[in-house]
């Protein structure tokens, strides 16, 4: 099987499909590799090291029969994809109906890392996981950079430095990551989420569970379900009265396919004090903060507000090398050996598949 890399095309994005470690990985295994010229260079990927390792570089990556991708075709990219073509990526399957429905015209075969089942069986294909894990590094170490304090507990000849006070809303695969991050840069931390099973995994971290008296349930998927209104109005009275303890708060509260949930009002920012800092990784969703502008930096009473997106693409080159297993570990799945024999019975395959010929999959 042939496989195409492109660069990416989307305002912003560092990353790339496949590095050359895994070139030469899938090269080894039956795929054939062509990369578009210049398509690692903004992740440190220069094309020698392409070379070195298996793939043919191109001016033009959609030939192969299939194409690997970060982020979900322009409508300029879509129209070079040709029918029966597998196209792999994020494709925003819940949020981005029209393009998938674009995609679904042009007869492509796609598979949406995004829908990609959490069994066990699938974990090395889990780019959720992958990319999370490094917004939720990020996260931290931006927490860190804007605080006028120390994150860690100093002993100097001028006396004793309090550590910083951080909270971490929302603890998935970002806020665990934020929360060890966090922990290792010298914080106290605690870390909060709906999901009454996340309590032993923020304690294993050293971080201190927050009570806000508020559980919700966990979807069979193992996400959380969206609160009612008064819970939610429940749990911002109760963050309100405790966020004032906090020097940083990191939110990543999600609901697949919904907007954001709204955790900090602007009352709560307001009750914080001076020169506090909230990274808001929802802010793609519309943000866990009301005062979140996505994609900026803001400063709103007097708190720095930072509701940057896409995190991973400002650590393109470890987050690109974490995808791309990711991508390969899919592909092999897809074509083993290099071979494409899709199985529709199979779990993986038929859940991550958002496209076939002339259909679009429910
Ligand atoms: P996510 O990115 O959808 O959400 C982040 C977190 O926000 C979740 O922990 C969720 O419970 C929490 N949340 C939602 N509403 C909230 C609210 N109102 N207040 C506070 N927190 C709220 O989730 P992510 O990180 O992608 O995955 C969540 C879970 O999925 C994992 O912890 C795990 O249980 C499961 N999972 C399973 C995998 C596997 O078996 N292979 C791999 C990865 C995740």
């Amino acid at each position: 099987m042939k496989v195409g890399v492109p660069r990416e095309t989307t305002a912003g994005e560092r990353r790339v499909a496949l590095v050359p470690e895994t070139v030469k990985r899938l090269t080894g295994s039956g795929f054939e590799v062509i990369i578009e010229r210049g398509a690692g260079k903004s992740a440190s990927f220069p094309d020698p090291d392409y070379e070195q390792a298996g793939a043919t570089l191109v001016d033009d990556a959609y030939t192969g029969e299939a194409v690997a991708k970060v982020q979900p075709p322009a409508s300029a990219e879509a129209d070079r994809l040709r029918s029966g073509q597998v196209l792999i990526g994020f494709l925003q399957p819940l949020t981005d109906r029209e393009g998938i429905e674009r995609l679904g015209e042009c007869g492509v075969v796609a598979f949406a890392m995004e829908s990609i089942p959490r069994i066990t069986r699938a974990q090395a294909m889990d780019a959720l996981s992958s990319q999370a894990t490094v917004s939720g590094y990020k996260a931290a170490v931006l927490a860190a950079d804007r605080l006028p304090k120390f994150f860690p507990m100093l002993m100097t000849a001028a006396g004793t430095v309090a550590p910083a006070k951080v909270l971490v809303l929302g603890a998935g695969v970002a806020g665990l990551q934020a929360i060890a991050t966090s922990r290792r840069l010298g914080a106290v931390v605690s870390g909060f989420d709906v999901r009454p099973i996340v309590r032993e995994q923020v304690e294993s971290l050293g971080a201190t569970f927050l009570d806000l008296g508020v559980t919700g349930e966990e979807t069979a998927g193992g996400y959380a379900r969206e609160l009612s209104e008064e819970e939610q109005r429940r749990q911002q009275e109760a963050l309100e009265a405790r966020l004032p303890e906090f020097d940083a708060v990191i939110t990543t509260a999600l609901v697949p396919g919904r907007p954001a949930p709204r955790l900090i009002p602007a009352s709560a920012v307001a009750a914080m004090r001076p020169g506090s800092v909230i990274v808001d990784l929802a802010a793609e969703a519309g943000g866990n903060c009301e005062l979140t502008e996505p994609g900026e930096a803001v400063v709103r009473e007097d708190v720095t507000i930072l509701g940057y997106t896409n995190l991973p693409s400002t650590m393109p080159f470890h987050a690109s090398q974490l995808y791309s297993r990711n991508v390969m570990a899919l592909l092999q799945h897809l074509a083993p050996a290099g071979e494409l024999n899709l199985d529709w019975e199979d779990e993986i395959t038929s859940s991550a598949c958002v496209t076939r010929k002339e259909e679009v999959a429910a």
